[in-house]
């Protein structure tokens, strides 16, 4: 079994060429702002439509936090894009941390299930949702490598930063 590669880049994910990069959503997948504003900018309006037709499961909630949907990229380069919506952070004591390990691991159950190859992670929850950074970080490494030991698919996963600190972190771990 070829193990697969994980690899740290820091870029503008809606820039990558690959099989599907994850969406920091909300629980209406109807966009907003940081990657989720910038994927919908950059996919084009089909994809908010797309999202749109996605059932509710309950009145304005198309993804319940720790869980994920699938759609096309439309505009993107990325084939995929993997919406999946990540805790807000309140402090610790809400199940963040098992809502996000959710978050990555029904990202890449979806990847599985459609044969994706490559898939780039933004830092989910880092930004407007205020998850503590490294502790996000030891949380997705430890998720991919996990799924990682029983799948070879996806072969490759992308951890994509956008800026400095955050790409320092995900190095500092995976050099190890
Ligand atoms: N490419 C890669 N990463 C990006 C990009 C981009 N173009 N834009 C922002 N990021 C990074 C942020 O710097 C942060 O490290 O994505 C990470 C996640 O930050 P947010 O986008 O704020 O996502 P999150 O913290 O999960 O909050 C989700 O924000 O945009 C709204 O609708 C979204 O309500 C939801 C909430």
């Amino acid at each position: 079994m070829t193990r697969a590669t994980i690899e740290v880049i820091e870029a503008d994910i809606t820039t990558l060429n690959v099989d599907a990069i994850v969406n920091a959503a909300n629980e209406t997948l109807l966009g907003g702002g940081g990657v989720d504003g910038a994927i919908h900018r950059a996919a084009g309006p089909d994809l908010l439509a797309a999202c749109r037709a996605l059932p509710e499961v309950r009145p304005n909630v198309r993804c319940p936090t720790g869980q994920a949907r699938i759609t096309p990229g439309f505009r993107l380069p990325a084939k995929y894009v993997i919406h999946t919506v990540g805790p807000v952070w309140e402090g610790g004591d809400e199940g963040e941390a098992e809502l996000l390990a959710n978050c990555y691991r029904e990202s890449l159950r979806l990847a599985w299930e459609h044969d994706v190859r490559s898939i780039v992670f933004p830092a989910i929850s880092c930004g407007v949702y205020g998850h503590p950074l490294t502790a996000a970080v030891a949380l997705a490494v430890r998720e991919v490598r996990g799924f990682l030991r029983r799948e070879t698919t996806p072969g490759h996963v992308v951890f994509c930063c956008f800026g400095a600190t955050v790409t320092a972190a995900y190095r500092r771990l995976l050099q190890n």
